[in-house]
């Protein structure tokens, strides 16, 4: 690294505290630490936060600033054909989180991107981050509608400027503006523009000045810390996928125990069906020697002398 490299904050190698199972933003949450750091943003608003993985890193970096700061993540909380559509819990379990850790200073404004625009007074967002719908034609909306919203000093970030499959066209907006303002993307994590719309804020100056081989010096630092919190995201997955496969082991361990005391109770009553079957087996093999004898006596009494010769008188009959 040169002496004159643009220095990375400190703050940038923070451990997150949430992250969930969507992961796209994952790899950019030391750039989000770092440029809070160095922006230092009065008013930051969040446009899309779905489970809020980008959103509690801002506001991770913004509870640590020392000065007044307001933040509002904007969202229906319905989804949209990208992110697909999701149920209330998502809203419920983001608001859990989100209202005991940060709404001192944050809030999440419930509604359309166009429908909050009247809450906001022109030049008072100092730091904006689209991740809304991303085609082409929505977030270039987006930006134009919020544009007037921008402070003197405004900075807007896009996400998914390196995507170009599944009609996202973030990538072909950053194009044309990037050619427009003062702007720097990182191409990682599906990609994040960084673009002033305003006087360039003196604390990201040295990245919009910043030579080729600095800033991919620069961008290789800041992909690196992005993979261990991408790791970190993972790791967590796993343990949480660990807990529910344990927990289903004790489950069908419990189940088994269950059926294993059944089946021994079960071996209990064939047991005893077995013996009574053995003693009727004994009962019917005595009963046929028993018969079997019978009928060699009865054999041999007919066959008897007496008999023979008592089969000969002629038989007298009742009325004779
Ligand atoms: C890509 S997600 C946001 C991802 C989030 N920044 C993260 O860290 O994972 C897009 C979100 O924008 C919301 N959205 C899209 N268009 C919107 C609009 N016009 N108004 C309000 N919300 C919108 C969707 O409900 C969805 O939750």
């Amino acid at each position: 690294m040169d002496r004159n490299d643009p220095p990375i904050p400190l703050r940038a190698f923070d451990t997150p505290e949430r992250l969930t199972d969507i992961d796209s933003w994952h790899g950019l949450v030391p750039l989000a630490f770092a440029l809070v750091e160095l922006l230092r943003p009065g008013c930051f608003v969040e446009l899309g936060t779905h489970q809020g993985d980008s959103y509690s890193a801002f506001c991770q970096a913004l509870d640590r600033l020392d000065r007044p700061v307001r933040a509002y993540a904007v969202d229906t909380w319905q989804g949209d054909e990208h992110a697909g559509r999701y149920d209330e819990s998502v809203y419920d379990a983001v608001r859990r989180w989100h209202d005991p850790r940060f709404g001192h200073f944050s809030r999440l404004v419930r509604s359309t991107f166009d429908d909050a625009l009247e809450h906001f007074p022109d030049g008072s967002i100092d730091l904006l981050h689209i991740d809304g719908l991303h085609t082409e034609e929505a977030v270039r909306h987006d930006f134009e509608t919020w544009l007037p919203k921008m402070s003197a000093t405004g900075v807007v970030l896009f996400h998914d400027t390196n995507v170009r499959e599944h009609g996202f066209g973030v990538w072909r907006l950053w194009q044309e503006l990037s050619a427009r303002y003062p702007g720097r993307e990182f191409p990682f994590s599906h990609g994040l523009g960084v673009l002033c719309v305003g006087e360039v804020p003196v604390g990201i100056a040295p990245w919009m000045d910043a030579d080729e081989a600095t800033w991919d010096d620069l961008q290789r630092r800041f992909h690196a810390l992005g993979e261990r919190v991408r790791l970190l995201g993972e790791r967590d997955r796993l343990q949480s996928r660990l807990g529910a496969l344990e927990e289903r082991l004790t489950a069908t361990n419990d189940h088994l125990q269950t059926l294993g005391g059944n089946h021994s109770k079960a071996l209990g009553v064939i047991e005893t069906r077995d013996h009574e079957l053995a003693q009727c087996r004994e009962e019917l093999d005595q009963l046929a020697v028993s018969e079997r004898s019978a009928r060699l006596r009865l054999e041999r009494h007919d066959r008897s002398r007496a008999f023979r010769l008592l089969k000969r008188l002629p038989f007298i009959g009742p009325n004779d």
